[in-house]
């Protein structure tokens, strides 16, 4: 029995030098009265120690489980390293970007739905003259513009747009406090009436139209407030289009018709390239539509043409920022989808291992048959020693004791159970790879299609 465990034990020293892992050695201790310090759990104590088969099968199981156990370490290794755990990237970039520094609060916190208009001032035109014969002490009738003068289509009302056809159901937020930025102290029905009379008197007045339209986009009114500037588009002079034009961009704006809106305003930008509202007014609209590099030129025109203009500064920045975020949140989603289903095929290979692993081990002698074959080993390994012919055992003096040590070949594959805990850690990463990829998806769909 004990010479066989010997030749079993050549053959085994022989393949494993083969398979490169010759070098490996390790150092067990037997003391004067026979103890034996060393690990003696081998893969390769075979259930039957005379097959030979059987043991090169178990050879390249055992060297198949190593590669594999390899390839896992590697693969955890990679994954570890990855940067895509920052948890708090959008928090870090508000904190340290300079733009997001400037903007003061992030995009989404910025009230992107406020009004716009051209003032007639700012043309040199004055309310007054077409209010004069107003009389503002009534205020029974509002704006009726469809009453003043029938209009079927005009050439120059933007009819195309699917927001000026469906005007009818179309429905906008109120536009609080505009009619106070535009005549300032006046009561709103007492305006909405004078109005309507001025109208009736002149009912070609692009002007009054315009007026008109600002009592519409104060009570929230889209389809009034489109019909009334159908009619100024169509009477006003080209150069004054612009009026009503950013007047038709807020109501589609905010009736959630942003890219139309964008249109309109490019028109009112066409008419007037040196007014700052209009860059602005499209730079607003361009934010909403998350198409930041238009957004970012449209504010850029806007400082051009009026480098004071602190709020447009500030969007600026904001929408820079808002870029840089949205941009590292998808990069950072991307990277953990790509984590995710590297995790997931790490899953796959790490149970092929356990697989592999569990038969190498079921193909292993008991325990209690590898402690009797371990022990006639090292009788006979003894045995050679004490004959001088043992090559790598040396006796020695210890504490009063002889004590014999030999080298003998490592035992290259332990049971996996360490390596089993740290590579089954990397399985509960998943969850929390999947939970945060997915929050982080979520997350980048809104900012996305916010509108
Ligand atoms: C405007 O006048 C038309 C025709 O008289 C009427 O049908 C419509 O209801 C009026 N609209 C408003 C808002 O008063
Ligand atoms: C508005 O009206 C148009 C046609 O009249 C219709 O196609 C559209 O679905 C309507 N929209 C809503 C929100 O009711
Ligand atoms: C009507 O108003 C327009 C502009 O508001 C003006 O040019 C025109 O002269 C007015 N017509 C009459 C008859 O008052
Ligand atoms: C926006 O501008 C940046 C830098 O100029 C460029 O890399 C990027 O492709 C642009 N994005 C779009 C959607 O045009």
């Amino acid at each position: 029995m004990g010479f066989r465990i010997v030749v079993l034990n050549i053959w085994f020293d022989v393949l494993l030098f083969l398979l490169g892992y010759g070098e490996a050695s390790t150092h067990w201790v037997v003391t004067e009265d026979g103890k034996i310090q060393s690990q003696m759990d081998s893969v390769f104590s075979l259930k039957r120690p005379y097959d030979l088969m059987a043991l090169m099968q178990q050879e390249q199981r055992a060297v198949l489980v190593e590669d594999l156990k390899q390839q896992l370490m590697a693969q955890k290794e990679d994954i570890d390293l990855r940067e895509d755990k920052e948890t708090n990237l959008e928090d870090k970039i508000y904190s340290t970007d300079v733009d997001c520094i400037i903007a003061g609060k992030p995009l989404t916190e910025f009230d992107l739905y406020f009004s716009t208009v051209i003032l007639f001032d700012s043309k040199d035109l004055s309310v007054n003259d077409c209010m004069k014969e107003m009389s503002m002490k009534e205020k029974n009738k509002k704006p009726n513009c469809t009453e003043i003068i029938e209009l079927d289509f005009s050439m120059n009302a933007f009819e195309h747009l699917t927001g000026v056809r469906n005007r009818h159901n179309l429905s906008m937020s109120a536009e609080e406090g505009l009619l106070q930025t535009v005549s300032s102290g006046v009561d709103i029905e007492e305006f909405g009436n004078a109005v309507n009379e001025a109208m009736k008197k002149n009912k070609t007045s692009w002007m009054l139209f315009n007026l008109a339209t600002y009592y519409w986009r104060e009570k929230g009114d889209a389809n009034n407030a489109i019909e009334c500037l159908r009619r100024a588009l169509h009477f006003s002079p080209r150069e004054h289009k612009d009026i009503a034009l950013i007047s038709l961009g807020n109501v589609l704006h905010r009736a959630h018709f942003s890219e139309e809106a964008a249109v309109v305003v490019r028109a009112a930008i066409d008419v007037d390239l040196d007014n700052a509202i209009s860059h602005y007014t499209l730079g607003i609209i361009y934010a909403v539509l998350a198409d930041y590099n238009k957004s970012v030129e449209s504010f850029e025109n806007a400082l051009k043409v009026q480098p004071d203009f602190k709020n447009v500064e500030q969007h600026l920045h904001a929408v820079l920022c808002h870029s840089k975020v949205e941009k590292a949140l998808e990069t950072q989603h991307s990277s953990l989808q790509r984590t995710l289903s590297e995790l997931r095929d790490y899953r796959k290979q790490h149970e092929l291992w356990l697989k592999q692993q569990e038969q190498l081990l079921s193909e292993q002698a008991p325990p209690e048959v590898k402690l009797v074959q371990r022990l006639e080993y090292e009788e006979q390994k003894i045995r050679e020693s004490l004959d001088g012919r043992g090559q790598d055992c040396i006796q020695f003096e210890q504490s009063g004791h002889t004590v014999l040590s030999c080298n003998m070949r490592r035992e290259a594959y332990h049971q996996g159970t360490q390596a089993q805990v740290d590579l089954n850690l990397n399985l509960q990463l998943i969850q929390a790879v999947e939970s945060h990829a997915g929050q982080l998806g979520q997350k980048v769909a809104d900012q996305c299609h916010r509108s």
